[in-house]
């Protein structure tokens, strides 16, 4: 994985996920490992984050490095017109690696055929989030004991949903079974379904979600993605399509995980929080360690 960036899921294989992942425990047990002194780690978000640049800084900070970066484009000279060619130039000379959000698809693709340091995409637009992936796999495989066989299901927008298209293609080399729950409007996109095809795969899909509940061993709530609507009318149809209460969980598996790469605005109420099964708080907290395990094994130092 040294010196080569992450736009896709899958351009690292099924073993280089698992080595992250085998490092992440490393760093959960002892995250302080100050193991990049002296490197520059660039964060820059041209949309909002929270999670991941400030897990991503977190990570960084346990390891000894230096972070740069903005989380508001605004404040930069993109704000004079600078494009994201000579934005992406200018900052290489300052970093050893950049970590890029940006809400155009294929960005992240772009920064890294033109940048001579590893890029690493945290989210590009409805295209793909592959270190929530990673994360995501991280806590499946913690709460589940393995990533093999596992039901799970998605649930809310999964047209935009960028965690869900990642996550889903890489579980398509751990024959998962998918129960995708969504309003017609926002099914999972072709491309996305390609893959599940292509590993002959099941999945199946439902517009109410009491359907799928008992069925999985992880339910994977997503919010309605607000700003991916060109038309606000469509946004007011299905912005309360699915939420989850607690009353609902009755008839769950004991083994079930509630997963949401978050922010949540109203599709898990708060009572939710204090179930055993709510596992989305702890999840974010993963991405520390595997953040941690990206960046030491693109700059090579695991
Ligand atoms: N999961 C995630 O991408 O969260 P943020 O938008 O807060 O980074």
């Amino acid at each position: 994985m040294k010196n080569r960036s992450l736009v896709s899921i899958d351009d690292f294989s099924k073993a280089e996920w698992l080595k992250i992942l085998n490092l992440a425990e490393g760093f959960e047990k002892n995250p302080k490992q100050r193991l990049l002194e002296g490197n520059v780690v660039a964060t820059l978000f041209f949309e909002p984050s929270t999670r991941t640049r400030l897990s991503f800084e977190s990570a960084a900070s346990y390891l000894g490095a230096k972070v740069i970066g903005f989380s508001d484009a605004s404040s930069t000279s993109v704000k004079k017109g600078e494009t994201l060619n000579d934005t992406i130039l200018t900052v290489s000379n300052y970093a050893d690696i950049i970590v890029m959000r940006h809400p155009r698809e294929g960005s992240a693709r772009y920064a890294s055929e033109i940048a001579p340091v590893p890029v690493v995409n945290a989210g590009d637009g409805a295209n793909q989030h592959p270190t929530q992936t990673l994360l995501d796999l991280y806590s499946i495989r913690k709460t589940q004991g393995k990533l093999d066989n596992i039901h799970i299901t998605f649930v809310g927008d999964l047209k935009y949903g960028r965690t869900v298209h990642s996550l889903v293609i890489s579980l398509c080399n751990f024959n998962a079974t998918f129960h995708l729950v969504s309003p017609i409007e926002l099914k999972l996109p072709s491309y996305v379904k390609r893959h599940i095809k292509d590993a002959k795969l099941k999945y199946h899909q439902y517009t109410e979600l009491s359907e799928a509940i008992s069925k999985s061993d992880i339910l994977y709530m997503t919010r309605i993605q607000k700003e991916r609507f060109s038309d606000p009318i469509e946004y007011e149809k299905v912005k309360n399509a699915y939420v989850l209460k607690n009353s609902m969980l009755e008839e769950a598996r004991e083994n079930m995980k509630v997963l949401h790469p978050l922010p949540r605005v109203n599709e898990i109420t708060v009572d939710v929080d204090t179930n055993p099964m709510a596992y989305y708080f702890q999840q974010a907290q993963n991405g520390v360690y595997v953040r941690q395990a990206l960046l030491t094994s693109i700059l090579g130092k695991k």
